[in-house]
């Protein structure tokens, strides 16, 4: 028997109630997942932060954003496993650059790993560019792995 997709429904605001349900499909999805402190001092010191929710309410993934001196950066992006590949993520990049538009911000950046790569041809897919390269940024199992900086010009 085939387990149907979890379907999307919207998108709304992060609330702090989110954030154990955030926390799961963090740590399932993530090598190096953030801590509940992080989720937390994001939502306290007032970054952007999105869930995407289905049928039963339930949050199928998250983003989260900040703005800052004409730049917005992608915090965090993240979808559950078991709603991957029906647009989710799309629909959440949606929320992230209309508000760094709202903002006037020039552009959009973000880091992803070289080893991402459906979280390469994400952001490839909606118009992100490499720009430059962060030596040593990431942690991983044999040391430390480079992240591509990647950038979408709004203006
Ligand atoms: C990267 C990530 C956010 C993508 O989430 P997603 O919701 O599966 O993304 P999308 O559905 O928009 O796109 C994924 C694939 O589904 C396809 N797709 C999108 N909508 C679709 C639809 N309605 N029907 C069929 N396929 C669809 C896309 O074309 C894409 O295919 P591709 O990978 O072959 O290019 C997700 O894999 C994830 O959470 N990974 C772990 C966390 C992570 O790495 N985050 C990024 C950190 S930089």
């Amino acid at each position: 028997m085939s387990v149907e997709p979890r379907q999307l429904i919207g998108v709304r605001g992060m609330r702090s109630r989110d954030v154990p349900a955030v926390l799961e499909i963090e740590q399932v999805s993530y090598g190096y997942p953030w801590s509940e402190r992080i989720f937390r001092d994001c939502l306290r010191v007032g970054y952007h932060a999105w869930v995407a929710t289905d049928l039963d309410e339930q949050v199928i993934g998250y983003a989260l954003l900040s703005v800052a001196v004409g730049e917005a950066h992608v915090l965090n992006l993240c979808v559950a496993p078991d709603a991957r590949g029906h647009g989710v993520a799309d629909r959440l990049l949606e929320a992230l650059i209309g508000q760094a538009e709202a903002e006037r911000a020039e552009r959009v950046l973000l880091e992803v790993r070289p080893s991402n790569k459906s979280a390469r041809r994400l952001y490839k897919r909606c118009g992100f560019e490499r720009i430059a390269t962060r030596p040593g940024y990431y942690p991983a199992p044999d040391g430390r792995e480079d992240a591509l900086l990647l950038a979408l010009d709004l203006i």
